[in-house]
């Protein structure tokens, strides 16, 4: 069994499926759900859950390692980013080299970068009359949306398609894939050390 933290930053629907997914199975346990925003929805989901959840500020997550400590503190082998829309500091990739992913609702390299997230990226798709978009799974860095691509899929953007309804296929097709993808890789993973100097 392997530890996963979940970070997300607002309504946290693909947390809450990822939550689920794993509830039935014994080869990953969602230990610790983790936000920047103090009101986001994806910290009531994850108390339905009876999940582990923090809050943290900038401060936190950027300079007194707060964020770091509870990741150790609760044995976190793997980091699940799902609609999380800070940069993950240097203290957190150096440990956890390999072992960051993201899921992105469009078809990287296109449509990344900062401020390119949730309904941003599907007004920017219709309005440049793309034919496809889709999901990119994608290791996390130092740059936004720019580690190695795992997976991705298409789906059609149809003349009809609103933002809104662009946003609901995405939807459907992350909680499709993600939580397998998640599972693929953490289950190949060995179990995760931190060299003592590391330790927050
Ligand atoms: C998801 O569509 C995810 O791909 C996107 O935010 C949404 C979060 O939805 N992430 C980004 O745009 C990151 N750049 P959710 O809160 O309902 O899971």
């Amino acid at each position: 069994m392997r530890n996963i933290a979940v970070f997300a930053s607002g309504n946290g629907t693909n947390t809450e499926n990822i939550i689920a997914y794993f509830s039935t199975r014994n080869t990953v346990k969602v230990a610790l759900v983790l936000s920047n925003k103090r009101d986001s929805f994806v910290l009531e989901r994850a108390a339905k859950h009876n999940i582990r959840s923090v809050f943290f500020d900038r401060k936190e997550f950027y300079i007194t390692g707060k964020v770091l400590r509870y990741l150790l503190l609760y044995k976190i082998d793997f980091i699940v980013l799902a609609g999380f829309l800070w940069r993950v500091p240097d203290n957190i990739l150096d440990p956890y080299k390999d072992r960051i992913i993201n899921i992105h609702p469009a078809l990287l390299p296109g449509y990344g970068g900062k401020g390119m997230y949730g309904e941003y990226v599907h007004r920017a798709v219709i309005e440049s009359r793309d034919k496809e978009s889709g999901i990119s799974i994608h290791f996390v860095n130092e740059s936004y949306d720019q580690g190695a691509v795992i997976f991705q899929v298409k789906c059609k953007v149809e003349p009809s398609d609103t933002p809104d309804t662009l946003a609901q296929k995405i939807h459907a097709l992350e909680y499709q894939h993600y939580p397998k993808v998640i599972e693929d890789i953490v289950t190949k993973l060995p179990e995760f050390s931190v060299k003592s100097s590391e330790e927050a």
